[in-house]
C-alpha cells in the first residue's frame, strides 16, 4: 500500500493521463510526481498500444522513461509537443510556478515552452498564496559563480522579497552539476511579490542560464489528496 504522499501524487499522475490521447508528442517531466506519471503512461504503451513519443528532461527522465517502454526522442527531433506534465516546487493562484528542486529547470522549461500545453501534477503541499518559501533556484554557468552570486544578491535586494540569502547547491561535498554541466544557486527569497518582474530581472545577470520561475507556461495544474481524490486547476 501507498503512503498518504505517495497515493496523493499517483492520482494527479493517473488524472494527467486522461489529457494523453493516441499519437501525441509528449514531454515528460522530472522528479517524484513525474516519475508516477512515467509509470502510468508505460502501463498504457505496454497493456493498451498507445502510440506516444517522449521528450524527457533529464537524463534521469530519460532512463525511467526507456525502461518503462516509452519512445524517446531529443526535443529538436520532435519540433514541437502536444502537451508536457511535469511536477513543481510551488504553484500560485495564477498558476505560476517554482521549479528545479530537482535540478532539472532548464531542459524542463525548454520543453514546457515548446508544447502547446502544460499540465502541473502535484499534492496539496506545493499550492501556495505568494511564491518564494521555496528557494528559488537559478542556473548559473561555473566560470565566476561567487561573482554572480554577489550580483544576484544585490539585485534581488532592490526587489519586492523577504530575504536575499543566495546558497550555492550542493552534492555532497562538491557542488551540485547540471546536466548540462553548470550549478544552481537557490535563493532564499520568503516572499516574491512580482514574480514575473523577478523572473526578468534575473536572467539579464550576466552568467545566469535560466531561473525556475515559470511565468504564463503552466495550463492546468491537477492536485491528487492522500484519499485518492483530484482537484483540477485551469
Ligand atoms: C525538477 O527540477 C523540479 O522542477 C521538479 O519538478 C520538482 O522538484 C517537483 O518534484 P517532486 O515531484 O519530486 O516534488
Amino acid at each position: 500500500t501507498l503512503s498518504a504522499i505517495d497515493t496523493a501524487k499517483f492520482v494527479a499522475a493517473k488524472q494527467a493521463c486522461t489529457y494523453v490521447e493516441d499519437g501525441m508528442r509528449l514531454g515528460l517531466g522530472t522528479g517524484s510526481t513525474a516519475a508516477w506519471l512515467v509509470r502510468c503512461l508505460g502501463e498504457m504503451v505496454e497493456q493498451d498500444g498507445l502510440r506516444i513519443t517522449g521528450v524527457p528532461t533529464s537524463t534521469r527522465t530519460a532512463e525511467l522513461a526507456r525502461q518503462a517502454g516509452i519512445e524517446v526522442v531529443s526535443l529538436d527531433e520532435a519540433r514541437w509537443l502536444d502537451l508536457t506534465i511535469d511536477g513543481a516546487d510551488e504553484f500560485d493562484g495564477e498558476l505560476n510556478l517554482i521549479k528545479g528542486g530537482g535540478g532539472a529547470l532548464l531542459q524542463e522549461k525548454i520543453v514546457a515552452t515548446a508544447s502547446d500545453r502544460m499540465i502541473v501534477i502535484a499534492d496539496a503541499t506545493k499550492k501556495v498564496e505568494t511564491l518564494g518559501a521555496f528557494p528559488l533556484p537559478v542556473e548559473v554557468i561555473p566560470f565566476g559563480w561567487q561573482t554572480t552570486k554577489a550580483l544576484l544578491e544585490e539585485t534581488v535586494a532592490s526587489l519586492d522579497v523577504m530575504g536575499e540569502t543566495v546558497t550555492l547547491r550542493m552534492d555532497g561535498g562538491d557542488p551540485y552539476v547540471t546536466d548540462e554541466g553548470n550549478h544552481i544557486l537557490d535563493l532564499h527569497l520568503g516572499r516574491i511579490g512580482n514574480p514575473r518582474q523577478l523572473a526578468l530581472v534575473l536572467n539579464q545577470v550576466p552568467g545566469v542560464v535560466e531561473n525556475g520561475l515559470f511565468i504564463d507556461i503552466c495550463d492546468i495544474v491537477i492536485v491528487g489528496s492522500g484519499d485518492g481524490s483530484v482537484s483540477v486547476t485551469d
